[in-house]
């Protein structure tokens, strides 16, 4: 049985996981807004990887006899000023996200909750590959500059994930 403390802090994540799928498909929407299709797909594939993220914990909350309760999920904002700036907030996001996390680590230690302490660990290292996804197109957006050509190019580039 899972502690209130652990349940209540797991529900939230669940909600911010919701929250992270619900600003990528407001960026994909974005995207598809300014005809940048490859960059669109991105974001829609990332969506539903958050929800997968948010149903983990929410199929984990229920494992340990605990309670799912679903917040509100606040809205994203829909338009952004350029490519870059999309990733950039992708970048941070997701270090926010990790923070998180991290945050939850600690309490599973605090309260010497092991189970969940070893669910998290998944996330941690997914936190791990987020991070150095967003930061490498950050990168690659910033090279590219503003060349027109050659964002078309990243974009057709990031819509080859599958
Ligand atoms: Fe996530
Ligand atoms: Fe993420």
């Amino acid at each position: 049985m899972i502690s209130k403390t652990m349940e209540q802090a797991l529900n939230k994540q669940v909600n911010r996981e919701l929250y992270s799928a619900y600003l990528y498909l407001a960026m994909s929407s974005h995207f598809e807004s300014v005809n940048m299709k490859g960059f669109a797909k991105w974001m829609r594939i990332q969506a539903k990887e958050e929800q997968m993220h948010a149903l983990k914990i929410y199929d984990y909350i229920i494992t340990r006899g605990g309670t799912v309760s679903l917040l509100d999920i606040e809205a994203p904002k829909a338009k952004w000023s350029s490519a870059g700036k999309v990733f950039d907030e992708v970048y941070s996001h997701e270090q926010k996200v990790t923070a998180m996390i991290h945050g939850l680590v600690d309490l599973a230690i605090k309260e010497k909750d092991h189970a969940t302490f070893e669910m998290l660990q998944w996330f941690v290292k997914e936190q791990v590959e987020e991070e150095q996804h967003a930061s490498e197109i950050v990168n690659q957006i910033k090279i590219v500059g503003d060349i027109v050509g050659h964002l078309f190019y990243l974009d057709h580039q990031l819509g080859k994930r599958e």
